[in-house]
């Protein structure tokens, strides 16, 4: 349900136009190396040479920490030539990239597509927030993305190929989105299997509080209750009863994993059982019926923990019981915008909740200006 309602695009031509909204030309121009280009007669007596020296050195100090913030951001990356920019990023392994971003042996990462950077970077001002922005690794599902964010924030992307075909990858319920989706669990495994705990979220997710602070014991893996209906307080943090199709509803949208062989088990499973319920025309399906069976099935041998429903709400909740929002306020850590299909309604209904923040902040996104 979560990743259906990600990728369900609308037309190109909206698309573009969002884009076109969002891609306000940034009015701020590169500070300038060299107010001196042009040497005068005068500048050879003794005193202005001293006064330039002086004048120089103040500059050399201060002039780099009175750059804008967007520049600040930008590395060595933007300054070479950006065909060696290229090359450098299309040869970035996701060992690289994760040795790069993991802080305290804990990566951040979510999987995103160039139709979906204002989300990715309405995602990350919320987790810049909560200061954990430093351990984001963005997995790009094409080239546009990953030298994009590289070039805004360099070391933070990487690219796994092969890229899933732009064409055919995004609409919902088709075998091209089944293909792109199916990547996730591949590459959580290999993040365990480089020894880091690693956190996925999708990128149609704002952070209100910092959700390591729920992480509590040392649970294998960590997720969330997709169903909307209200639970009490002090629910239980196993895995719920299966629903009506014989399978609980986790959503495969925020997942927390420790770098254990039960973590990587489940994984495995998720794998498995992607490969045992192949996409059909008739069970048009994503990748979420596959990760509750993996769940169903490791259960006995993993240790699970299903996060608290007041902290975690799904979007069926969250955007539609105000009552429910009201009496649980000041208690929400992740609010994620499911239950809605279409980019400009996923759009609308974040503005519409105070949660849409990339118009009015974009100076905390560590991408600055799309
Ligand atoms: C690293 O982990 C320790 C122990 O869990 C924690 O106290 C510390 O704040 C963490 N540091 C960062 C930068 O996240
Ligand atoms: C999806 O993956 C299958 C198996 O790898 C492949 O045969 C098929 O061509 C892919 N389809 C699309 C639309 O990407
Ligand atoms: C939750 O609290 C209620 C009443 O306070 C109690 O009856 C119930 O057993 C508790 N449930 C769990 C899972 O602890
Ligand atoms: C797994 O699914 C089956 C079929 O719905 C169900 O009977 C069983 O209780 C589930 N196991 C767990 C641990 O949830
Ligand atoms: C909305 O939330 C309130 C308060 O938690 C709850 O009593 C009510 O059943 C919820 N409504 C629906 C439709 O789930």
């Amino acid at each position: 349900m979560s990743s259906s309602s990600l990728h369900q695009r609308q037309q190109q031509q909206q698309q573009q136009q969002q884009q076109q909204l969002l891609s306000d030309p940034n009015p701020l121009s590169p500070p300038s190396n060299s107010p001196f280009h042009r040497p005068f007669a005068f500048l050879f007596t003794p005193t202005t040479l001293l006064v330039l020296l002086s004048l120089i050195v103040v500059l050399g100090v201060f002039v780099p920490w009175a750059r804008t913030p967007d520049s600040l951001f930008r590395g060595a990356g933007d300054r070479s030539s950006p065909a060696a920019a290229a090359a450098k990023w299309r040869d970035y392994t996701l060992a690289e990239a994760a040795a790069f971003a993991a802080k305290n042996g804990t990566v951040i990462v979510c999987a995103v597509s160039e139709p979906y950077l204002p989300f990715l970077s309405n995602w990350l001002i919320s987790i810049a927030r909560q200061k954990h922005q430093d351990k984001v690794l963005v997995i790009a599902e094409d080239y546009a993305t990953l030298y994009k964010v590289n070039q805004k924030w360099p070391g933070h992307a990487v690219l796994v190929p092969p890229a899933p075909d732009a064409q055919t990858a995004h609409k919902f319920g088709s075998q091209g989105f089944f293909n792109f989706t199916s990547r996730r669990p591949r590459h959580l495994l290999h993040i365990l299997e480089l020894g880091y705990n690693v956190m996925y979220n999708d990128v149609d997710m704002v952070w209100l509080a910092d959700p390591f602070t729920y992480l509590q014991g040392r649970h294998d893996i960590y997720f969330t209750d997709d169903m909307a209906a209200v639970k009490p307080l002090n629910h239980s943090h196993d895995l719920p009863a299966p629903g009506k199709k014989g399978r609980t509803y986790i959503c495969s949208c925020m997942i927390f994993l420790r770098p254990t062989s039960g973590a990587k088990k489940i994984m495995k499973k998720w794998i498995d059982e992607l490969h045992d319920q192949p996409w059909s025309k008739k069970s048009k399906s994503n990748d979420q019926p596959a990760f509750n069976w993996a769940l169903n099935k490791t259960a006995g041998q993993v240790d699970l923990y299903l996060l608290p429903q007041v902290a975690f709400p799904s979007g069926g909740l969250y955007f539609k019981n105000q009552t429910w929002v009201e009496e649980t306020k000041g208690l929400h850590a992740i609010i994620h915008n499911n239950y809605i299909t279409g980019f400009e309604k996923k759009i609308k209904r974040f503005f519409e909740f105070g949660l849409w923040l990339v118009d009015e902040h974009s100076y905390e996104s560590p991408l600055g200006r799309l």
